[in-house]
């Protein structure tokens, strides 16, 4: 059974928590491929609202194994904090599996990206403070601790001195700041150990296996394609490789592997965080977006910045991730808009540009070029078919998807299962 995967098209948030959950009864393995707990996503179970960061939203079905793959970050703390969160709901964290080969995120990734954030000041990449950057830049640096030290005491407190050494340095005699001890590092890293060692696993081993055996397996990405290292709006960027690439160099199986690759992409588009935006509407249609989209971040809570669909980072994303459909969320926020507006190229220093410009400051400078559609008023949230769309909404959605050169297979119109409409199957929107 080959492999699917989910990524995003935008600077992340586009509810790639929705298309995982829909997908899911088809699924046996889910399997988290980047990032750490800088995504996040909003549970509903048992009447409580519980938000994951961290452990793939797969593990809300019995029947999933929910797979941490080495190219994520553990913060080993918040992931327990995780588990015991989901054992206080009634859902067993029992069927989590995390890779040996993950990097741990250290408490100086925390004290560092905290001074070196600041030190930036008006520069700052307004990071979610998690730890990510530094524990990428140690994973690269290989000075990095992974998941399997926890469980060799003796190298784990070897690691742990080397390159404290360094941190402690950097922190007190650059940025004046107190020094850590290691002492307490340990401690508390060889009580997560405990805890942790029965989830340790072989993980490439596991998910080739699984699809040996005919299993169904989701490799489920976080952030977005435009926040990606080398791909995205460097350096406004998260420290890891959303693109589909990394997701089989991360889960450790080839390409061959790959049938179906989903971008998920948000009616609008949204970032948080310092950068470029070319489409953010800074007027009343941003807010109305925001307002009505709930737009805020699940990590930090921070008021995302909000604009117009922009399909020349689409086109970019389809091109990257080779795409083989889309999966529209929240289409349901655009109700009651007159018209709305599409960005089909950009302006920049008198030329146009169909394709993602190729250097930072053309895309900064970049002025989009727009394309009006007819609005609609309806309230989309009861539709439970294409069929049940108004017009100027299929007509929305058939030229997103024309200028992306991708077929849409779903599009969502609320948080609820039921609120995700299939495209039948001879492809027509109504
Ligand atoms: P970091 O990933 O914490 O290093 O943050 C780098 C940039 O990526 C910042 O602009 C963050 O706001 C952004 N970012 C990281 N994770 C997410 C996410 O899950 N959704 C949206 N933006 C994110």
């Amino acid at each position: 059974m080959p492999a699917s995967i989910v990524v995003g098209t935008q600077w992340g948030d586009e509810g790639k928590g929705k298309a995982t959950d829909y997908l899911a009864d088809r699924m046996d393995l889910v399997v988290r491929y980047q990032g750490g707990n800088n995504a996040g996503h909003t549970i509903l179970a048992e009447g409580r609202t519980l938000k994951l960061q961290l452990i793939p939203s797969g593990i809300l079905y019995p029947h999933i194994t929910s797979v941490i793959a080495d190219g994520v970050v553990v913060d080993p703390r918040v992931l327990l904090e995780e588990m015991d969160g989901l054992e206080a709901i009634g859902i067993d964290p029992s069927r989590l599996v995390v890779s040996g080969n993950c990097h741990m995120i250290m408490p100086y990734h925390l004290e560092v990206e905290k001074v070196t954030e600041r030190f930036l000041g008006k520069n700052a990449l307004g990071t979610t403070k998690r730890g990510i950057g530094p524990a990428y830049g140690d994973k690269a640096a290989r000075i990095g601790l992974r998941i399997q030290d926890l469980f060799d005491e003796k190298i784990l407190r070897e690691k742990l001195d080397i390159v404290l050494k360094e941190k402690n340095l950097l922190l007190t005699r650059v940025y004046g700041r107190l020094p850590l001890a290691a002492g307490t590092i340990v401690d508390d890293y060889l009580r997560y150990a405990e805890r942790l060692r029965s989830h340790v696993a072989d993980t490439s081993k596991l998910i080739h296996e699984a699809l040996r055996e005919g299993r169904s397996v989701l490799l489920e990405g976080a952030q977005g394609t435009m926040l990606d290292l080398d791909k995205g709006t460097y350096p406004f960027v998260t420290s890891s490789n959303p693109v589909t690439g990394y997701a089989l160099a991360s889960a450790g199986i080839g390409p061959r592997e790959v049938d179906r690759v989903i971008g998920i992409t948000k009616a609008y588009v949204t970032r948080v965080g310092a950068g470029p935006f070319p489409t953010e509407d800074h007027g009343p249609d941003g807010e109305r977006l925001g307002e009505r989209g709930k737009e805020f971040g699940t990590v930090t809570g921070r008021k995302r910045r909000c604009g117009w669909f922009d399909a020349v980072i689409l086109r970019y994303a389809a091109r990257l991730n080779g795409l083989s459909e889309l999966f529209v969320t929240k289409l349901d926020v655009l109700s009651g808009f007159r018209t709305l507006k599409v960005c089909t190229a950009y302006r920049a220093d008198g030329e146009t540009f169909d394709d993602f410009p190729p250097h930072q400051s053309l895309f900064h400078r970049a002025e989009p070029v727009y394309e009006e559609l007819e609005g609609w008023d309806e309230d989309l949230t009861q539709a439970r078919s294409f069929g049940d769309l108004p017009a100027a909404a299929r007509v929305y959605l058939d030229r997103i998807s024309e200028l992306a050169g991708v077929p849409i297979s779903v599009v969502s119109v609320g948080p609820d299962r039921e609120q995700s409409l299939a495209r039948d199957a001879a492809g027509a929107t109504g």
